[in-house]
């Protein structure tokens, strides 16, 4: 019996049919699954607002689903923003959640051994040494002393100027050159010129936003697409060999010049010096690898961080005037705060808090597991499987943070007594939480408070009406057009 063969016209009618019947069959799962391909179309098309789509979803899977990739390419994770969950992966089964294989490939490149990719005794022993460095009292007078002098230096002339010529700048822009000018200096002893006149790119800067972009993209393409592309030497993963290029040779160069500046130098402010003094046979790679992990880590986030701050208090100009007012009491007339009195900062310090938790500057961050296990929820997690946690999901979770989650107050991070409510129950995890918490929590608050402390007893900072603000798709959650701003001249009355 012969077969009718069917004409192109009718396969491509019938395929049709298939595909929107089957959409209609998934369009309340958290993410629409197709055949063959999985997931990554759905993703690959909400690319531009990632988070947000990533939000909805995990709303409609109350907290947490797997994600299914492409047929044959084992790209498969969970996603989860359910506060049980993580407290389970991040503290209570610590042990059996590292970075995992893929993690390790990913950042290699640029990251190397350095604390960030390290596991077990090697994460442990340089988690040690960090600890003690960044924590010495040292370390963070010298920061705080940096970190005034940059802004007194380089950031008010340059808003000094735009305030006396009506111009607009980028604040996102300037922001993110003085923490990381504020942070190179802190860890190498010598800042970066990112605030130099004529704001001039900074080759490793550039360097490390290539590095960023290459390792966004290996996680969101299966691993065997950003191989192929590696070894063609094409697209982003070519840009990420010549950051690889630049980012060493300007680490080797400072560890030459920090050694040969050593014996005369002598001190230990910088964690740089403060480390080879501490022990002087320390290898060369040791240092690179540690030195870039503190870079990466403190280059964006508290730049990004403010900058989403400056937006929102301009957006909610009642929690500005409060902050306003705390700074006329605690400043008394001088236009910059010394270290001692950072604390005293408690309405700024539960603002910064707000900020971090609805624009945390890791919006996603992520662990794999050693054993098959069981999260609080009931998921079944098998050895090797990826988990992906939502901080910025998080958020906006109406049953994790209240109805009013997206609104921006401060308040909800005050006690009774007017002091600062920590976060016990792991819903605020912008800094990471348990044994890998962040190291640099207190220097980036330190960063931060003195930045605005300065800002705002000597300017007003006017958001450009009518611009597009919102996160780009990025590991670190800047915004996507940076931040246009104009600046008036507002001495601080005490
Ligand atoms: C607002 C600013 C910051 C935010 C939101 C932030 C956030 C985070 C997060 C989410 C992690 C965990 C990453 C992971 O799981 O792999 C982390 C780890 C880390 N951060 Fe930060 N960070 C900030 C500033 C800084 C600064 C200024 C430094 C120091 C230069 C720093 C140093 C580190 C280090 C060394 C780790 C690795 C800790 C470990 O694995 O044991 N961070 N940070």
């Amino acid at each position: 019996m012969d077969l009718p063969i069917p004409n192109w016209p009718e396969l491509l009618l019938a395929t049709i049919c298939f595909l929107f019947m089957h959409y209609i069959n998934q369009r309340n799962k958290p993410i629409v699954s197709w055949p063959l391909l999985g997931m990554l179309p759905s993703l690959a098309i909400n690319a531009h607002c990632i988070f947000e789509y990533l939000t909805r979803a995990l709303n409609r899977a109350h907290g947490t689903f797997s994600f299914l990739g492409p047929a044959l390419t084992n790209f498969e994770f969970i996603l989860t923003c359910d506060p049980k969950n993580i407290k389970h992966i991040v503290k209570t089964n610590f042990s059996n959640y590292g970075k995992g294989k893929d993690f390790k490939e990913i950042f290699d490149d640029v990251f190397g051994d350095g604390i960030f990719v390290a596991e077990s005794e090697s994460w442990r022993i340089q988690r040690k040494m960090s600890h003690a460095h960044v924590q010495s009292k040292d370390f963070r007078t010298f920061l705080a002393t940096t970190t005034q002098d940059l802004t007194d230096s380089g950031l008010l002339p340059l808003l000094g100027r735009a305030a006396r010529q009506g111009s607009q700048v980028d604040l996102q822009d300037l922001l993110i050159r003085l923490t990381f000018d504020s942070t190179c200096t802190s860890i190498l002893g010598r800042k970066a010129g990112c605030l130099s006149p004529g704001l001039p790119v900074i080759p490793f800067s550039k360097a490390i936003d290539d590095g960023l972009e290459a390792i966004f993209f290996r996680h969101v393409v299966p691993r065997s697409w950003w191989k192929l592309m590696k070894r063609l030497e094409i697209g982003w993963e070519k840009r990420m060999l010549h950051a690889r290029h630049v980012i060493d040779e300007f680490v080797k160069e400072q560890i030459a010049i920090t050694k040969s500046e050593l014996e005369s130098k002598g001190s230990s402010e910088d964690l740089m010096t403060s480390y080879m003094s501490s022990n002087r046979s320390l290898s060369n790679t040791f240092l690179r690898d540690t030195m870039v992990n503190f870079l990466f880590a403190g280059r964006d986030a508290s730049g990004v961080a403010l900058s989403w701050f400056f937006w929102l208090i301009f957006e909610n100009p009642h929690t500005e005037a409060k902050i306003l007012e705390e700074l006329r009491n605690v400043l008394g007339g001088r236009t910059s705060i010394p270290l001692e009195d950072l604390h005293r900062l408690v309405y700024l310090h539960a603002a910064l808090y707000e900020t971090l938790r609805l624009y945390p500057p890791v919006p996603i961050d992520q662990k794999a597991a050693v054993h098959n296990d069981i999260l609080p929820d009931g998921t079944m997690v098998k050895a090797g499987t990826k988990i992906f946690y939502s901080i910025y999901s998080m958020a906006r979770m109406e049953w994790i943070w209240g109805k009013d989650c997206r609104e921006f107050r401060p308040e909800r991070w005050i006690g009774e007594g007017g002091e600062l409510k920590p976060d016990l129950e792991f819903k605020f995890m912008s800094f990471n939480a348990g044994p890998r918490s962040c190291l640099g929590q207190d220097m980036a608050f330190t960063q931060m408070k003195i930045a605005v402390a300065t800002i705002l007893a000597n300017f007003q900072v006017v958001v450009v009406e009518g611009q597009n603000v919102s996160p780009k798709t990025s590991v670190i959650l800047l915004n996507k057009n940076g931040l246009k701003v104009t600046i008036k001249e507002r001495p601080l009355q005490a």
